[in-house]
């Protein structure tokens, strides 16, 4: 087997984490080799850069270098932390990929998806997930979800306006809809039990296409 890449993605406070656990305890249950890193992150160097992009106090950042500094963070991700999983065969979890940059930095930033495919040219070096799962989060109910958690102060990006947000989640729809077969959507709003279990049945299915 060469490895199974799985991305999450979603807007602000879609409940990713809750469902990244459960499926990597599912997936480690049944013997396979998970590991789950996130975007921008996975490795010391990436976090770096994600304290500069998501840093409050970088006002001036324009959308050219953020969608820079994500691929920055995504090249080492893949190279670092991806691609020596999948090549010993076992399964990376990734929250947020690619999708996040086209639909941040290319939909709601305005540079377009081609702008940011070209910038990431890269970084990705050709890698794609086998499967995402979109956990579609009306943006409001999002941020509202991240505000009444204990103590959390809205990141950068996180502080951006309304439109910013309804940009993103109007993004993620469209791409969901060009990429069928591979983004999986679920309503965020269900029970965490109901979304695992959607999870599971196409990792399931996925796992009979391939053979595994
Ligand atoms: P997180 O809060 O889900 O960890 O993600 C950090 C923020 O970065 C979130 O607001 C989404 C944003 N983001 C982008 O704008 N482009 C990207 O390529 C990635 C990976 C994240």
């Amino acid at each position: 087997m060469s490895g199974l890449f799985i991305s999450i993605e979603g807007t602000d406070g879609s409940g990713k984490t809750t469902q990244i656990k459960l499926l990597e305890k599912y997936l480690k249950d049944k013997g396979f080799y998970v590991v789950c890193t996130r975007e921008p992150g996975g490795n010391p160097i990436s976090e770096k850069i994600r304290e500069i992009i998501i840093d409050k106090e970088n006002t001036g950042m324009t959308a050219v270098t953020e969608a820079l500094l994500y691929a920055a963070a995504r090249a080492q991700h893949v190279s670092n932390d991806i691609m020596p999983i999948l090549n010993d065969g076992g399964i990376v979890i990734s929250d947020r990929f690619l999708d996040s940059s086209l639909v941040y930095q290319g939909y709601a930033r305005g540079l377009g998806i081609k702008t940011v495919k070209d910038i990431n040219r890269y970084a990705v070096d050709g890698l794609e997930p086998d499967m995402t799962f979109f956990l579609r989060l009306k943006p409001q109910d999002g941020i509202n979800r991240k505000k009444n958690q204990d103590k959390h102060e809205l990141d950068r990006m996180e502080s951006e306006d309304d439109k910013f947000h309804t940009m993103v989640y109007s993004g993620y729809m469209q791409l969901a809809r060009r990429n069928k077969k591979r983004i999986h959507v679920i309503d965020a709003l269900k029970s965490v039990e109901d979304i695992h279990a959607e999870i599971v049945g196409a990792i399931e299915r996925l796992f009979k296409e391939k053979g595994i």
